[in-house]
């Protein structure tokens, strides 16, 4: 789903994360899509706290880095959010007309979101009709407008034409490239460095959302504290990176104590959604973010859910050209771009 803004144009997705921001941009080609566009340019630790930009010229110079570097001269973006600050609720409303059920939503929605409706972004789509065919299962999403304009604040000199939620640009980036069976429910993770976005979708429908407050900066703050490390040297430590008077072990046990506690909160996820849902096991999950590269997290979650688990590939479908971006840099950088893909693939779906 598209949301707040029916795009006209194509759009430069933008991810703004707590570590960096990421740009694509792609083109529609006769088999389907290729990358054209593609920059990852780090953010200082203070730049972005709790899905909030601090330091909105900090992230504004990132963005031109990206943007002159790579020649993008689109001043279109879509850019996605995900927290605290956004509402994500399934109603069940009568069927009727569009015009009458837009009417309907604006006129229900207030029952279900805990803020005035005066101060949000509303945005939804039909989902099914109920068996009986009298009603239909709406998603109704709400963003804090004071959320989306502390994103618009960071885009000087660009156009905000499509704001989207992580998870749902997620799930987007993930029908593209693995084309899923409809009967098959799958969760999506989305391992940032502060937090996970979790997705369990069935069929091109979000069956439940969560965003957990974790990730990849619990692993450097752990080596950090456990090791006596600086940051820099912890995170190359994570990533593989050999540090003198550190042992394979030593670091192993830090990694395992933290892969424990996002184990747990998806495990927790999982358990709810099955107790609610009541509908057929997950077959497979599927994480992105820079946080599903550490060592030993991906292999721990097969092992306590028995299930296939793999880390999604955003260019598993969509074609890059050598000559102009290496294997090597979209090995490297592709579960970090998975959201931005997402983005990126909106320009393409203009309803
Ligand atoms: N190869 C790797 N191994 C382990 N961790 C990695 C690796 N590469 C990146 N990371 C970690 O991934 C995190 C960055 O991932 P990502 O770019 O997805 O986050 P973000 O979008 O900036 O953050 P968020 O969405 O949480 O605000 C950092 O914590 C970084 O240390
Ligand atoms: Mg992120």
């Amino acid at each position: 789903m598209a949301l707040f803004g029916r795009k006209q144009k194509p759009i430069v997705g933008l991810d703004i994360g707590s570590s960096s921001v990421k740009a694509v941009e792609l083109k529609k080609t006769k088999e389907g899509y290729e990358l054209s566009k593609v920059g990852l340019e780090p953010l200082s630790p203070e730049t972005v706290v709790d899905g909030a930009i601090i330091d909105a010229l900090s992230v504004s110079d990132a963005i031109n880095r990206i943007f002159e570097a790579q020649k993008v001269t689109n001043k279109n973006v879509g850019t996605s959010v995900s927290g605290h600050s956004v509402i994500i609720k399934k109603i069940n409303l009568p069927m009727l007309e569009d015009d009458e059920l837009y009417d309907e939503v604006y006129a229900t929605a207030g029952q279900y979101i805990p803020f005035d409706i005066a101060d949000v972004s509303l945005d939804y789509q039909v989902l099914e009709p109920s068996p009986a065919g009298d009603a239909v299962e709406v998603l109704l999403v709400a963003v804090k407008r004071d959320k989306i304009n502390n994103y618009q604040s960071a885009l000087i000199g660009r156009n905000l034409s499509l704001v989207d939620v992580d998870a749902f640009a997620l799930q987007n980036t993930y029908e593209v490239n693995y084309d899923p069976d409809p009967d098959s429910t799958d969760a999506l993770l989305n391992i940032g460095a502060s937090v996970m976005n979790i997705n369990i979708v069935r069929g091109g429908i979000p069956l439940f959302t969560r965003d957990v407050s974790v990730g990849g900066n619990q692993y450097t703050d752990a080596l950090q504290k456990e090791l006596e490390l600086s940051f820099e040297d912890a995170e190359n430590l994570k990533r593989g990176q050999a540090l003198a008077g550190v042992s394979d072990e030593q670091k192993a046990a830090v990694l395992r104590s933290v892969s424990e506690i996002l184990v747990l909160e998806i495990q927790k996820t999982l358990d709810f959604f099955r107790a609610t849902a009541g509908a057929a096991g997950i077959n497979h999950i599927l994480a992105a973010g820079g946080a599903a590269r550490t060592p030993g997290l991906l292999d721990m979650l097969r092992e306590e859910f028995q299930m296939q688990v793999d880390e999604l590939d955003p260019f598993r479908r969509i074609t890059y050209n050598p000559a102009k971006f290496s294997d090597e840099y979209i090995q490297e950088t592709g579960s970090r771009l998975a959201v931005c893909v997402g983005l990126g693939l909106r320009s393409f779906d203009l309803a």
